[in-house]
């Protein structure tokens, strides 16, 4: 008998496609692979009242593709991306053929998809083919914070707790720090001045702390105690602490001013009941991630995030 023929039609989502089989199979798949995976109603209710588009793959009229996708203010997402075996980068490269021009005609000047699955290899090869690039993001977790040794403040500089009037000065700091080109598009809210300061207040908790020139520094610059770094931190509602941001104004880097910060942001979280403290790093951040693990922070988790164009 000859091989029957795969063919394979892509087209936008509509009522008579049955979804429900694919996305169970999804969230089966992703939380025997120990990850959290998106609630399927949500999914539907979102294409449903038209917060979503969505091209749908089928072959013999049974679907093996989803693509949710959606477009705003010039910024595209791929929220989600099925592709049922045997053959996910083909089928997932067909989704993204179709989808990319149509995110294009909506107005994305960028597309953004952070990768959630089980078997990501595949999906990671029709990326690359549909012109996306990879930026891999890794979780570090430091699991007994209050045991790493306080350096102390280096010469000439002091510490400070946080305050909300330092916010203006500490979001102009966040702004002028040379970033991986893909921050901007991760991190959109860094483009503007208001985008960073509303950052800056959302990440500073109650273990923030900002670095400035000693009080003998100060008749160099009036009465004004000007800010070099800061660290952002807070508890998380599971308990953990979080670093959210780290900054050191580039004439005052390397001199220990980020570890002195980091460190003090470590034991005031261990001090408020965190058993241990997390936070997120581009993997080719080297300066921080040289930092981090001279400190003893440890990967935990990874993520692949694909950015269009790449
Ligand atoms: C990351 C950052 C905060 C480090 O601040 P810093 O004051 O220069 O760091 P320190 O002087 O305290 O250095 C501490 C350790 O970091 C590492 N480190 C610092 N700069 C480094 C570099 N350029 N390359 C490799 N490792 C580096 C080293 O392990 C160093 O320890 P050592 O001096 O004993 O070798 C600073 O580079 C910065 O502001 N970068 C831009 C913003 C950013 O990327 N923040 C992190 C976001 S997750």
């Amino acid at each position: 008998m000859p091989p029957r023929r795969w063919v394979l039609l892509i087209e936008r989502l509509r009522r008579q496609h049955r979804i429900d089989q694919l996305l169970a199979q999804h969230v089966a798949e992703l939380a025997a692979a120990g990850h959290v995976p998106a609630r399927p109603r949500a999914i539907v209710a979102a294409l449903r009242q038209g917060r979503l588009s969505a091209f749908v793959a089928s072959a013999h009229g049974m679907a093996v593709g989803l693509l949710c996708w959606s477009a705003r203010d010039g910024r595209g997402a791929v929220q989600l991306l099925l592709a049922a075996p045997p053959d996910r980068e083909l089928v997932a490269g067909a989704l993204l053929e179709a989808a990319v021009p149509a995110l294009a005609n909506a107005g994305a000047r960028q597309i953004v998809h952070p990768l959630r699955q089980a078997e990501p290899e595949p999906f990671r090869r029709a990326f690359a083919r549909a012109g996306f690039a990879e930026v891999r993001v890794e979780k570090l977790t430091h699991e007994r914070p209050a045991a790493v040794p306080v350096p102390a403040v280096p010469d000439g500089y002091c510490l400070a707790d946080w305050q909300e009037s330092y916010a203006d000065e500490v979001a102009g700091i966040f702004q002028m720090l040379p970033r991986d080109p893909s921050d901007a598009i991760l991190w959109p809210d860094l483009a503007t001045p208001a985008g960073a300061l509303d950052l800056v207040r959302t990440l500073a908790g109650e273990a923030s702390f900002v670095a400035t020139l000693d009080f003998r520094s100060l008749q160099d610059f009036g009465s004004l105690l000007p800010i070099v770094g800061y660290v952002l931190a807070q508890r998380c509602r599971d308990g953990s602490g979080r670093i959210g941001e780290l900054g050191v104004a580039p004439a005052h880097q390397g001199r220990g001013l980020g570890k002195a910060l980091l460190t003090a942001a470590m034991h005031a979280l261990a001090r408020a009941g965190a058993a241990s403290v997390w936070l997120t790093v581009l993997a080719s951040n080297a300066p921080a991630a040289g930092l981090y693990a001279s400190l003893g922070f440890r990967p935990t988790d990874e993520q692949s995030v694909f950015l269009w164009p790449g």
